[in-house]
C-alpha cells in the first residue's frame, strides 16, 4: 500500500472519512453510507425492484399482510418514528392501520432531503396522519422525537429493510442498545432482518445480471470524482460481491483491474492501488430467525412477535422495550 498526502485547505466530513478509511492499515475501505447520494439512492430504488433482489418485496409483503396484527400489539396512544425512511412506500401499511384507531404523527428521520420530500409526498395524504420530517442522523433524530413527545405518548420505531445488516454485528447490537436507551419501557421497535438463504440466491441478489448493483457500487467512485475532485477511472475497477460464510455476510468490493495511482484532492490524498487490490464498500449481514430474540434480550428489549416471509426468507421482528 502506497499513500501520500497532498496539501488541502478545507476538509468536509465526506473527505475526512474517505481519507481515514482509504488509508487504514490493511484492507482499504469506504463507508457504505456514502453510496447514497442522489444517483446512488436512485440506483438503490432500482435494485429494490430487481427480480434477483427479493429483500424489499419480502419486507413490504410482511407489512402489508400483518400490519393489522402488528398495530394490534402496540400500546395506545403511539407515535411513529422511522430510521432511514427512504421514499416511505412500505410504511403506508402501518400508518393506515394505525390511523384507523388514532390520529398519528409520523417522523421520518433521514439525512437525505430528497428522500424526506418523497416520503412526505407519499404518506402526507393519509387521513389522520401528520408527517414531520427530521433531517438528522438516526439517533440524533430519534432523541429529538422522543424528547418532544407527550408524557402519555408511546413510540414505535421502524428500522426496516435489513439496514441493520449493513452494520458490523457488534455495532448493530450497540445501535440497538443506544436506541433502547432513548425509549421508555413499553415502546416498540419493528426491526426488519434479511435471513440466511442459499448461497446462490444471496450471491445473485448482489450480482444482478443487469449490472444495477455494479453501477450502485461504482457510483461511489464517480461521487468522489464529482465531489472531491478525484480522478478515478471507473473502467479500471470491477464490482465484486462475495459471500463470507464465516461472518455470514455479503461483502461488496471494488477491484482494481491494474496497478494505478488515484488523486483525491479534497481529501489531500494520492493512493497507489495494486492490480487486484480491492476497496471494501459494504457488508450485508444475514441472520438466523432465532438470533433476533437473543439479540433483543441482550439489548434491553424482548421479542414480542416475529413474522417470516415464505417466498424470500426475511423476518419482521416486533421488539418491546423492557
Ligand atoms: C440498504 N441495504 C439493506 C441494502 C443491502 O441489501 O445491504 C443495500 C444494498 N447493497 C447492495 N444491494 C443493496
Amino acid at each position: 500500500m502506497l499513500t501520500s498526502s497532498l496539501p488541502v485547505r478545507h476538509v468536509s466530513e465526506f473527505a475526512s472519512d474517505v481519507r481515514a478509511s482509504l488509508t487504514k492499515p490493511g484492507q482499504r475501505e469506504l463507508p457504505s453510507k456514502y453510496l447514497y447520494d442522489e444517483v446512488g439512492s436512485a440506483l438503490f430504488e432500482t435494485i429494490c425492484v430487481l427480480p434477483e433482489y427479493g429483500l424489499t418485496r419480502a419486507d413490504a409483503r410482511l407489512l402489508e399482510k400483518h400490519a393489522g396484527e402488528i398495530v394490534g400489539r402496540l400500546p395506545s396512544p403511539i407515535q411513529v418514528a422511522e430510521l432511514g425512511s427512504g421514499s416511505g412506500k412500505k410504511t403506508r401499511w402501518i400508518l393506515e392501520a394505525l390511523s384507523r384507531r388514532q390520529k398519528t404523527y409520523y417522523y421520518p428521520i433521514e439525512i437525505s432531503p430528497s428522500a424526506l420530500a418523497a416520503c412526505a409526498k407519499e404518506l402526507g395524504q393519509i387521513d389522520l396522519v401528520s408527517v414531520v420530517g427530521h433531517e438528522q442522523p438516526y439517533l440524533e433524530g430519534l432523541r429529538s422525537v422522543a424528547e418532544g413527545r407527550g408524557d402519555k405518548d408511546h413510540l414505535l420505531v421502524l428500522f426496516l429493510g435489513s439496514t441493520i445488516g449493513n452494520f458490523d454485528r457488534d455495532a448493530g447490537e450497540e445501535f440497538l442498545r443506544e436506541t433502547r436507551a432513548i425509549l421508555r419501557p413499553g415502546d416498540a421497535l419493528l426491526l426488519g432482518t434479511d435471513l440466511e438463504k442459499s448461497v446462490e440466491l444471496q450471491w445473485l441478489a448482489y450480482n444482478d445480471p443487469a449490472g444495477v448493483t455494479a453501477a450502485f457500487n461504482l457510483n461511489l467512485l464517480a461521487r468522489m470524482n464529482r465531489e472531491l475532485g478525484a480522478d478515478f477511472d471507473l473502467g479500471s475497477f470491477r464490482h465484486e460481491a462475495r459471500w463470507n460464510s464465516v461472518e455470514r455476510r455479503i461483502e461488496m468490493h471494488l477491484r482494481s483491474t491494474c496497478q494505478q495511482t488515484v488523486k483525491i484532492p479534497a481529501a489531500g490524498l494520492r493512493i497507489m492501488l495494486e492490480e487486484d487490490e480491492t476497496i471494501w464498500t459494504e457488508s450485508s449481514h444475514k441472520y438466523k430467525a432465532e438470533e433476533i430474540p437473543e439479540m433483543a434480550a441482550r439489548t434491553g428489549f424482548r421479542c414480542d412477535a416475529q413474522w417470516i416471509d415464505r417466498e424470500w426468507p426475511f423476518a419482521q421482528n416486533l421488539l418491546i422495550a423492557r
